[in-house]
């Protein structure tokens, strides 16, 4: 399939520029930050007592330089911009109980926040392997790690999907390690950032993809693809009432931007109340999101490969948003659980706290589930 010209900061930061320093045209310059690492203190301009488009946020953006900002946003409930709230940490570490000298890995590393928290408890004498499949993000939080004081000996990373363990494995000289974990679908600094096409919420290229190196955005499946399949994406990836309807009305249309898409499903809609459209345009969003980045071959393969290279008495944890993600986790562990793989499983999917949903709303969809490899 073609792919088409991006013309967001996405591609500039493929090329190693930071729009935040060299804003593309039209966008906002954050302030530079001086040898001293003292930003100036010239504001940039927005309409309005405080930035709201996620490339203005330049404060968030720079949570060293600003904790205090960090601390009001994170008291709202909401997520600073170019971060990532880590979701149930107390909860996958009893499950993964992450001993010092253990080695383990983070299947999605994201911002950090899980492997930080491992990093801890592994230490001293520990492993961790973090994979992600974002060559725009990963960078990122390898930089902040090694910050945190965490040595390649210690914290290897490896720009890799997690389809692809086996091999990263072999690659860092482990044949077995005694924790895995996943934490599945995106973070908040790919969902928050217009420029990755994730999200309706605010207009950016309908882009979806994890690693910006694959050839198909959401805008080619949509282009490309008829409307039997599309409605069988809309089915499988987010059991989406309106399949058929929706994917009669989307199938061989352009939508370059996120809002032009979102506009059109309002459209298609007709009448339904505004509630359910925004639910609808959520699933139709996961939907294409899942079908762009093949998140459901990519967990299969994961699933049945992790017995393969979990230690006896080695641990998994997973923690799923949706229900096609928590029905594949949850059927790999069973099945491995009567075939004599697991010697346990989480008997129940273990839910986020009150208080944590409370704290930070993006926690409330999250299922963990685990399981502990048999000795013999
Ligand atoms: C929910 S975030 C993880 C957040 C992380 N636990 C933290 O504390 O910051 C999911 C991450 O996994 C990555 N990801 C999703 N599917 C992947 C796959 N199949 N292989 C590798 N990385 C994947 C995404 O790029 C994203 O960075």
């Amino acid at each position: 399939m073609p792919v088409p010209p991006n013309p967001s900061d996405l591609n500039r930061l493929d090329q190693g520029v930071d729009p935040a320093a060299s804003p593309a045209p039209g966008r906002e310059a954050l302030p530079p930050v001086a040898d001293d690492g003292v930003p100036h203190r010239r504001r940039p301009r927005y309409q309005g007592k405080y930035p709201r488009r996620f490339e203005q946020k330049y404060k968030e953006h720079r949570p060293e330089l600003y904790p205090e900002t960090i601390g009001k946003v994170i008291a709202s409930g909401k997520t600073p911009a170019g971060s990532h709230r880590p979701i149930m940490v107390d909860e996958v570490l009893q499950a993964l109980v992450v001993r010092p000298g253990m080695a383990g890995v983070d299947c999605t590393l994201g911002w950090g926040g899980h492997a930080e928290a491992f990093l801890k408890y592994l230490s001293p004498g520990g492993r961790l392997i973090g994979l992600d499949a974002d060559p725009l993000q990963l960078p990122r939080t390898v930089e902040r790690l090694r910050a945190a004081g965490y040595e390649e000996e210690v914290f290897a990373a490896f720009r890799s999907n997690f389809a692809g363990l086996p091999s990263v494995l072999g690659k860092a000289n482990l044949t077995s390690v005694d924790f895995v974990f996943a934490d599945l679908g995106v973070s908040s600094m790919q969902l928050d950032n217009p420029a990755r096409g994730f999200s309706f919420k605010t207009d950016g290229p309908l882009d979806m993809r994890m690693n910006p190196g694959k050839p198909v955005t959401a805008a080619d499946l949509l282009r490309t693809q008829p409307a039997e399949v599309l409605a069988a994406v809309f089915r499988d990836n987010a059991d989406e009432p309106h399949a058929a309807t929706l994917a009669q009305g989307l199938a061989g249309r352009e939508f370059p931007t996120t809002s032009k898409l979102a506009k059109a499903i309002d459209q298609l809609l007709g009448r339904t109340n505004a509630e359910e459209r925004e639910a609808c345009k959520r699933r139709v969003f996961q939907a294409l999101r899942i079908a762009v980045n093949q998140e459901f071959t990519a967990l299969e393969t994961l699933l049945r490969a992790l017995p393969l290279f979990l230690a006896p008495g080695g641990r998994a944890a997973f923690l799923t948003f949706h229900s096609g993600e928590d029905r594949r986790v949850k059927q790999a562990f069973l099945a491995g659980s009567r075939a004599g793989i697991y010697s346990s499983i989480a008997p129940e999917v273990v839910r986020p706290s009150a208080a944590e949903v409370g704290a930070n709303p993006r926690a409330k969809p999250a299922k963990l589930r685990w399981a502990v490899r048999a000795s013999a």
